[in-house]
């Protein structure tokens, strides 16, 4: 019998466990650079552990799509050419969507933090009983330039595909919903080459500051989607029973 029933029964367990023992929101966290899978990975993850997955790219991309959206445009000219949108854009819209009430109990972050004064807000921003996961998805330039080049994405839900490595059953159409599948205009090679160089950049501050703080879990994120799924239900699962027992006391709040 396959192992990933359990993992992820065991995964559940150890969230919804924690959730009720000590009202503490459980929060992951992933990092990575464009291409890594992050989207892949949160969305499946999301499906099958009911956690509302908050993607800051997605968010933008609808906020974008919204012709009364006075931030439209701006959004528009940041997003294409692959830069980073300012703080305090992405803090309003970011924070609008943590504070429903779907996420009280915990959420799955994509895309978010992306500077260290993000980490910072967030980190601000949180109950101090808040039991945060960092997940790092380690990927080499080649791999991410051949999956950003091949990605297809539905016009509708936003659900990533790739012309090679996961086609829809139908050419053109999403799986899911049926709608439309597009090229987003930030997936070009100008583009992809700024993300990743902000990436870089960016990164090595935000991965010193998590690492001090917080349960820190890394991926190597080139291999297949099943493997990576794998790895992580069982690196999050280690880490947060670890957590656990690490910290004995808090289980008598
Ligand atoms: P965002 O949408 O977050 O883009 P990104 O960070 O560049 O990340 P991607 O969506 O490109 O990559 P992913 O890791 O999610 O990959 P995916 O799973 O789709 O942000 C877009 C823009 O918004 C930013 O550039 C910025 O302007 C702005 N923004 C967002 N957040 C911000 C913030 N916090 N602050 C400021 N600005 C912000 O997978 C990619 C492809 O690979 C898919 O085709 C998929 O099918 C395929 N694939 C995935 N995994 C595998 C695998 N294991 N094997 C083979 N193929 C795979």
């Amino acid at each position: 019998m396959s192992k990933r029933p359990l993992l992820l029964t065991l995964f559940l367990f150890s969230l919804i466990f924690s959730s009720f023992a000590y009202c503490e929101q459980n929060i992951l966290i992933f990092l990575g650079p464009p291409g890594a899978g992050k989207g892949v990975l949160c969305k499946k993850l999301s499906k099958e552990s009911l956690i509302p997955h908050i993607s800051t790219g997605e968010m933008l991309r609808e906020e974008q799509a919204n012709q009364n959206s006075p931030m439209a445009i701006e959004l528009s000219e940041y997003i294409k050419e692959g830069q980073l949108v300012p703080d305090e854009m992405i803090v309003r819209i970011l924070m609008r969507r943590i504070n429903k009430p779907d996420c009280k109990n915990g959420f799955i972050l994509d895309g978010f933090p992306r500077t260290l004064s993000q980490a910072h807000i967030l980190e601000k921003s949180l109950p101090s009983q808040a039991n945060l996961i960092v997940v790092n998805l380690k990927v080499d330039d080649a791999t991410i330039v051949k999956r950003l080049l091949g990605r297809r994405i539905c016009s509708k839900c936003q659900q990533p595909y790739h012309v090679d490595f996961f086609p829809p059953a139908k050419k053109g159409a999403c799986d899911h919903c049926k709608n439309k599948l597009i090229t987003r205009n930030d997936d070009c090679e100008v583009s992809i080459r700024n993300r990743l160089e902000i990436f870089k950049d960016q990164h090595g501050p935000i991965e010193d500051y998590y690492k001090n703080r917080h349960e820190w879990v890394e991926i190597n994120a080139a291999n297949p989607v099943e493997s990576n799924y794998s790895t992580l239900l069982e690196k999050v699962n280690a880490v947060n029973l670890d957590f656990l027992i690490d910290f004995p006391d808090r289980q008598t709040h």
